[in-house]
Parts: C-alpha cells; sequence; structure tokens
C-alpha cells in the first residue's frame, strides 16, 4: 500500500461519512468504465478507490449513490455560482419548460440575457449565443479573422480556451517549443494548425512586444485568459497588452469563460480595469445548463448578421440549441441573485477565508507549497517558485497535488485536478469544515513524505 494510500485509511483522520460503497454504486461504476472511454465523461477523473457516482447536488453539496455527502468545490466545474438546485434557478426553470424547452428562433427570456450581458460586460455591443466555452472562443477567433481579413491568432503558453483545435495549442505542452512555435495537445489536430497560431509567454509584456513587432501583420486576433488557469496577472500586464494590440489595431479577445460573472459583476474586465474587443463567456451564463456566448464591439459583432450572407464579410455560426430559453432563464435567474447588494462581497469573503485559511495552513505544514489564484478560484500548488506562467507552473509537484486531492476527497471535500471554485451556497460551516479537511490532508501528506 502506497504510504498515501495508508493515510488514507488512517480512520482517525476521515470524518466523512464513514459508509462504504454500496452494491448498487459498484455496479453503475461497473457500467461506466465498460461505456464511457475511461469511465468518464472529460476530465474529471479520481483514483478507482475514491470513484463514485453523483446521484444529487444541493447547495453546497453532492451526494453519491451510496449516501456519502462531499462539500463541492468543483461545481459543475464552474457555472454554479449559487450552488446546486438554487431554488430561483428551480422555479425560473420549471416556469419555462411548461412553455417549450426550445424555439430555434429569438425568445424572450434570451433577449433579457442579452441586453443583461451588454449592461454587465464592458466591451459587449452586441451577443451571440452558443451552447459551450469551446465554441465560443472558436467563433470569437472566427469573427476576429472575417474584420481583421487575416488568419494567424496569437495565444498564450497554458492558456485554456476549449477543446477544438485552435484552443489545443501549447495549452499545456509536455515539452513546450521556443516561442511563437505551437505544439498541438491533442491527437487528431491537423499539423497544419500550428502553423496558425504563434504561442507566446503569460504575464511577459517584452516578448509578446518583440513578437508582435514581427508578426502583427499576420495577426487576426490575440486571445488570453485574463486569469490564466490559477495564474493572476502582473500589475500592467493586462493593459500593456491592450495598448499593444490597439497600437497594431488587432482585436484582443478576453476568455472570461471562468471570470465573467465571478470575478465582478462586469468580469475580468471590471476586476483588473482592462476592455478587450470581443469577450466569450459561458459557464455562469447559463446557470448550469448549456450556453455560451461570444460578445463584443458591435463592429466586428454585425460579421453574424445573416443580412450579409453571400458577402465575404459574414461569419457562419448556427447552433440548433443557440439562445437556448431554459439556460437563458436559469442564466437570467442566475444572474438577479448575484446583482443583488453584498453578493460580491459575501463571495469574495469567503474565498477569502478559504483561500487564506488554506494558506496559513500550507505555511505550517512546512511543506514546499504556496496557494495561488484570486479569492473565487484558487488552489494549491507544490513549488517554492513563484508562479508567473505556464512553464514557473511546470516546477509544480504533480504527484503531490494528486495526493492532496485524495486526501481531500478522502475526508469528503470534492475539489477540480488544480481548481477549487467557490459559490455563494457555501456557508462558514462548510469553510470551517473544508479547512479542518485541508489540514489533515496536509498532515497525511506530510506523513507519506516522512515514512
Ligand atoms: C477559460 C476557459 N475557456 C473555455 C472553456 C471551454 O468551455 P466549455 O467547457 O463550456 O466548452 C473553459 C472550460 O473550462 C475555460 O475554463
Amino acid at each position: 500500500m502506497s504510504p498515501a494510500a495508508r493515510a488514507r485509511t488512517d480512520r482517525s483522520e476521515v470524518t466523512m461519512s464513514q459508509r462504504s460503497r454500496s452494491a448498487e454504486e459498484s455496479r453503475l461504476l461497473e457500467t461506466a468504465a465498460r461505456r464511457l472511454p475511461g469511465g468518464v465523461l472529460g476530465s474529471a477523473r479520481f483514483p478507482d478507490d475514491l470513484a463514485f457516482i453523483v446521484k444529487r447536488g444541493q447547495g453546497s453539496k453532492l451526494y453519491d449513490v451510496s449516501g456519502r455527502e462531499y462539500i463541492d468545490y468543483l461545481l459543475g466545474s464552474g457555472p454554479l455560482i449559487l450552488g446546486h438546485s438554487h431554488p430561483a434557478v428551480v422555479a425560473a426553470v420549471r416556469e419555462q419548460l411548461a412553455n417549450g424547452t426550445t424555439y430555434y428562433l429569438v425568445n424572450e427570456p434570451i433577449v433579457a440575457l442579452a441586453d443583461e450581458l451588454c449592461r454587465a460586460v464592458p466591451c459587449a455591443e452586441q451577443v451571440r449565443f452558443t451552447s459551450t466555452g469551446t465554441e465560443a472562443t472558436f467563433f470569437a477567433l472566427r469573427a476576429a479573422r472575417a474584420f481583421r481579413k487575416r488568419d494567424k491568432v496569437m495565444k498564450f503558453e497554458g492558456g485554456y480556451h476549449g477543446s477544438h483545435d485552435y484552443a489545443l495549442m501549447s495549452s499545456s505542452p509536455r515539452s513546450p517549443k521556443a516561442f511563437p512555435a505551437a505544439t498541438g495537445d491533442s491527437a487528431g489536430i491537423p499539423h497544419a494548425i500550428e502553423g496558425e497560431v504563434l504561442i507566446a509567454p503569460f504575464n511577459d509584456l517584452a516578448t509578446v512586444e518583440a513578437l508582435l513587432a514581427l508578426h502583427a501583420d499576420a495577426l487576426a486576433a490575440v486571445v488570453v485568459e485574463p486569469f490564466q488557469r490559477l495564474i493572476a496577472p502582473e500589475p500592467g500586464f493586462l493593459p500593456g497588452l491592450r495598448a499593444l494590440t490597439r497600437r497594431y489595431e488587432i482585436p484582443l479577445i478576453f476568455d472570461e469563460v471562468v471570470t465573467g460573472f465571478r470575478f465582478a459583476w462586469g468580469g475580468a474586465q471590471e476586476y483588473y480595469g482592462v476592455v478587450p474587443d470581443l469577450a466569450a463567456y459561458g459557464k455562469i451564463i447559463g446557470g448550469g445548463f448549456p450556453l455560451a456566448a461570444v460578445c463584443g464591439r458591435q463592429e466586428i459583432m454585425r460579421a453574424f448578421d445573416p443580412r450579409l450572407d453571400g458577402t465575404p464579410e459574414f461569419v457562419a455560426q448556427i447552433g440548433t440549441l443557440n439562445g437556448n430559453p431554459i439556460a437563458a432563464v436559469a442564466g437570467l435567474a442566475t444572474l438577479a441573485e448575484l446583482r443583488k447588494p453584498g453578493a460580491y462581497a459575501r463571495l469574495h469573503h469567503l474565498g477569502r477565508t478559504l483561500r487564506d485559511g488554506l494558506a496559513e495552513l500550507v505555511r505550517k505544514s512546512g511543506l514546499p507549497a504556496q496557494v495561488i489564484g484570486e479569492t473565487t478560484v484558487f488552489d494549491i500548488v507544490f513549488t517554492d517558485a513563484p508562479i508567473v506562467d505556464y512553464r514557473s507552473m511546470l516546477t509544480a509537484d504533480g504527484a503531490a497535488l494528486k495526493a492532496f486531492n485524495a486526501e481531500c476527497l478522502t475526508r469528503g471535500v470534492v475539489k477540480g485536478r488544480e481548481k477549487l471554485y467557490v459559490s455563494l451556497a457555501h456557508g462558514g460551516d462548510d469553510v470551517a469544515r473544508t479547512l479542518e479537511v485541508f489540514a489533515g490532508a496536509l498532515a497525511a501528506l506530510g506523513r507519506s513524505r516522512r515514512a
């Protein structure tokens, strides 16, 4: 038995429900393993001995088929800023269900959501809805290409913009190449795409400037996660990027799929005070249903207007579920809660308590680790090195993070592989309990290191 596994079985530490996996859950896990590649839906995968099948979610909690309870910091990978099954979202969806589930036509809730987005998001004058964040970044790039009449795009090493071919250029390269050469992160992507994407280092304005000086004329867009995964922009980086892209007249695209309505009502644009030309939104705006959007300046967005069909300006984007009314009402209900006075103050306070509490525990543990990120999205990284970009992130000990995640899960806390999201559903008791779990997980890691 590995030291980590031994520590996990230390029952005195493990205070989550002691109920073991039921026969029904074992059967479902076996079926999932047979019917789903890897037994999973995407990247979220737990160690076999800790894997579970979700039965339901309520507020800040997840419950598995065996009846075990978990405090949830995965939150559907970010959309559930109000937690699971918030009553306002459930009521809005119930009401809409009786009036139709999809129309393929402009409908009342989607117009209201488009209007709300344009009022909230600094760069947004018009909106085109899609179903996923992947589509939103893909079509933002297409719109920028049409506008700039160029093909190539610049993205940042380690930046994730979904799983389309352009987005998966150097989003997590195992052997990064010299800038600006791109490397595809998936089998099945045509090698030709590597020639269409220039890669730059996040938080390194001098290199970006040098690359733009050489390649600006070939570029249609610069796309960036304003908060790249867990890495905050250094002061001056985003304003500098804005100034450079403006100087070269290259549309700047913010991928706000994570940060939109999470960092602030106006997203990262408001939080960091920099306004791009286009933005991709997703997650929160669909309230837990499939909905995402490209939004931005009308001058660029107008290319989606079907009245331009047949002209060289027209940008084709069609989706069966574009503007889905169920997702729209769920999104509107979510935004209505977020607009209430004090909502963001509460969210940031809660996140700060948890993030700073974890940081303090890490300091006390003496482990070579640190906590990085903003108050509403953060995580532990197992390295002492300052984290400013993807390459510094590679200094982190991935096996230690895996072990930490497993220790948390054993104790009833679910988090993403490399991220914790907080929600308004988490209360003081959740935070206190989670800090206990973190302390137990770090102690177990310390023990296994000494063993
Ligand atoms: C920053 C960012 N952009 C785009 C996406 C893709 O969104 P989706 O998973 O809805 O396709 C994600 C997904 O996590 C993301 O984190």
